[in-house]
């Protein structure tokens, strides 16, 4: 085992891409990539989000960034944790740099009040019942103003601290928490993991509204389990647990 990961230290900066997810998959098919690895670019033209949607940034302005990681000594059963060290390392930056009530909605995207700031997508190639790599693509909203009709669901980092960010310079600060929290991983550090992710978690032990079956329903959120669905109390006391098409928190 690695004793301590370096990000970046591959860094591939592509001006205008499709993807940085795709491009990073192709990357790999090719054997180009060593584990840290950092695809970036300043403009996506088919930027792709969570379950099949597009993800939006205008150019120059933002963080796109695809990282690559080889995770083979992780137990599939324990993917989800993948996902919970990076959403860690994201909000543990974006409260670094002066935003401290930054949250992790479930699984791992990251706002501020009622905005996002930051979307994660990971792509993981399964070989057998290993993960043999994975694709973590991050769209963080950096000196973004406008963002148009998604105005009032979205913001950045410019927008709440009022200050432009030299995004190279955010980039590097990022890349070390994210790789001191995969290392975390790498030793099988899960309880500091958990522990982390379920401070920072959006509604942890609150109740808070939730679109269920297109009605809105209270529920208190419990915890996020090991295969990474949502845990939620009902209000007669029973555990209930969802996954990502399944319901749709309201912020
Ligand atoms: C989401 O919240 O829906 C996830 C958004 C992930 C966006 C990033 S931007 C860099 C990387 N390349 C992509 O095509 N998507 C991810």
């Amino acid at each position: 085992m690695i004793d301590r990961q370096i990000f970046g230290g591959q860094l591939i900066e592509i001006d205008e891409v499709d993807s940085t997810n795709l491009r990073a998959q192709e990357l790999l098919k090719n054997q180009k990539v060593v584990e840290g690895a950092v695809i970036a670019s300043n403009f996506q033209t088919n930027g792709r989000g969570q379950i099949g949607t597009s993800w939006f940034a205008e150019k120059g302005q933002n963080l796109l960034f695809s990282l690559v990681l080889f995770p083979s000594q992780l137990p599939l059963e324990r993917q989800f944790y993948l996902s919970k060290v990076i959403a860690v390392g994201i909000v543990t930056f974006i409260h670094e740099i002066g935003i401290p009530c930054a949250k992790i909605k479930w699984p791992n995207d990251i706002y501020v009040g009622s905005k996002k700031v930051c979307g994660v997508l990971i792509e993981n190639n399964l070989r057998g019942y290993r993960i043999e790599s994975s694709i973590v693509g991050v769209g963080l909203n950096v000196n973004q103003e406008d963002f148009g009709i998604f105005g009032e669901s979205a913001s950045s980092l410019k927008l709440l601290l009022g200050q432009d960010f030299n995004r190279n310079g955010l980039r590097s600060m990022l890349l070390l928490q994210l790789a001191y929290w995969y290392n975390m991983l790498m030793k099988g550090d899960y309880s500091e993991i958990d522990s982390m992710y379920h401070q920072n978690l959006l509604y942890s032990n609150q109740w808070a509204e939730f679109e269920i079956n297109n009605r809105r329903l209270l529920r208190k959120v419990i915890e996020v389990n090991p295969q990474g669905l949502l845990c939620l109390e009902s209000e007669t006391g029973q555990i209930e647990t969802y996954g990502m098409k399944q319901l749709k928190f309201i912020i």
